[in-house]
């Protein structure tokens, strides 16, 4: 994949990455041999290895395949190297400097506190390393950050409450006192049997908290339809500016893409991370489509180093590429990040 110059220097905005999806093999080899981990690996390469094998997204309809994980077994299994403060700075810092060399001035990263605490890792670890890299990004390479805490949905309802009381002084928004980290909440991990409107509660407490919030819908599951609609009409309605992550299979059903452009819901999409599974024909004219009915979206890269090193850039390229989009179509999309991010106007102006 070839990045042009042309999209290497556009300016950018990323609203949907994982931040221990960008976790690479390298910095994995690394915090495992500081924390005296045992990886299942035998070297570096064994490592590295491991993350180009293409793994199974819907394994309830696909069945399992002996010795390969999940997407989301290989994402936790990843997380597991991070303990300490230290390692959730460096972690983050490793993505924000490389934002830099993307060009993207600003971002949205997500991260699941709970994938930590629920392994014994304090929550102070995970937050004030996130805080004190967000700090230092900012100063060292100018790249901005607001962060948005995930509730994990296919772990039960009341941990997500819990885990959000405990980082509630980390928020930003109305919090008292607040340390600025996230200022929104989000919805991640496997959606099978998981609506949105589960965690109604959870989205409640933040908004009244002023946070915003998001949550994904990822395209071709199990009733993401069902999902959409949810999210559209009933979590989103009447708040104006939130958004849905992913949520592709609007384009399908007019009652959804209505929806989403009366309300003026964006979408987070992630195209590298359908492509795996989606061939090209069906895919990039799918993406046409959404805009043409006037949805807005932006261009994002979710776990890049789980889906063979593509970021933002890639993802950009890819549909430079296959949407057969013009320069002028393209710095569109650059600028649709802008208009959906969650930044103040001010800080939009220094940022872009
Ligand atoms: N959390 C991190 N990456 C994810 C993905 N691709 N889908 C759902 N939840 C996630
Ligand atoms: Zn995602």
């Amino acid at each position: 994949l070839v990045i042009s110059p042309f999209i290497a220097n556009l300016p950018k905005v990323e609203l949907h990455v994982h931040i221990e999806g960008t976790l690479t093999p390298s910095l994995r080899w690394e915090l495992a041999l500081r924390n005296k981990i045992t990886l299942p690996y035998g070297s570096f390469d064994e490592l590295k290895a491991s993350y180009a094998v293409t793994l199974n997204h819907r394994p309830e309809l696909n069945g399992r395949q002996p010795g390969i994980p999940t997407f989301l077994e290989a994402y936790f299994a990843g997380c597991d190297v991070l303990r300490t403060e230290n390692d959730f700075y460096d972690l983050a810092m490793a993505y924000l400097s490389r934002c830099a060399t993307m060009n993207v001035r600003y971002a949205e990263p997500f991260f699941d506190i709970q994938a930590h605490t629920r392994r014994g890792v304090p929550a102070t670890a995970v937050l004030d390393g996130y805080l004190r890299a967000q700090r230092d990004a900012a100063a060292q390479f100018n790249v901005k950050s607001q962060w948005i805490m995930c509730f994990l949905r296919d772990e039960p309802v009341k941990d997500g409450l819990a885990a959000y009381h405990e980082a509630r002084p980390w928020a930003a928004g109305a919090v008292k006192g607040g340390k600025g980290l996230f200022h929104a909440v989000g919805l991640a991990s496997n959606a099978y049997e998981r609506p949105p409107m589960l965690f109604e509660e959870g989205f409640n407490l933040a908004r009244a908290d002023g946070l915003h919030i998001t949550m994904h819908c990822d395209f071709g599951q199990k009733d993401t339809h069902a999902h959409m609609n949810e999210a559209i009409f009933q979590v989103c309605e009447g708040k104006g500016s939130e958004r849905i992550d992913h949520g592709l299979d609007a384009e399908d059903r007019e009652e959804l893409w209505r929806g989403l452009v009366e309300r003026q819901i964006g979408l987070t999409l992630c195209p590298h991370a359908y492509h795996r599974r989606t061939p090209t024909e069906v895919l990039f004219p799918k993406i046409r489509r959404l805009l043409e009915k006037g949805v807005k979206v932006c261009i994002n890269s979710d776990d890049p180093t789980l889906m063979h090193d593509v970021w933002i850039e890639g993802n950009m390229q890819k549909v430079f590429t296959h949407c057969g989009f013009n320069k002028a179509e393209m710095v569109k999309l650059a600028r649709n990040a802008v208009d959906m991010c969650w930044a103040s106007d001010d800080e939009k102006v220094s940022i872009y």
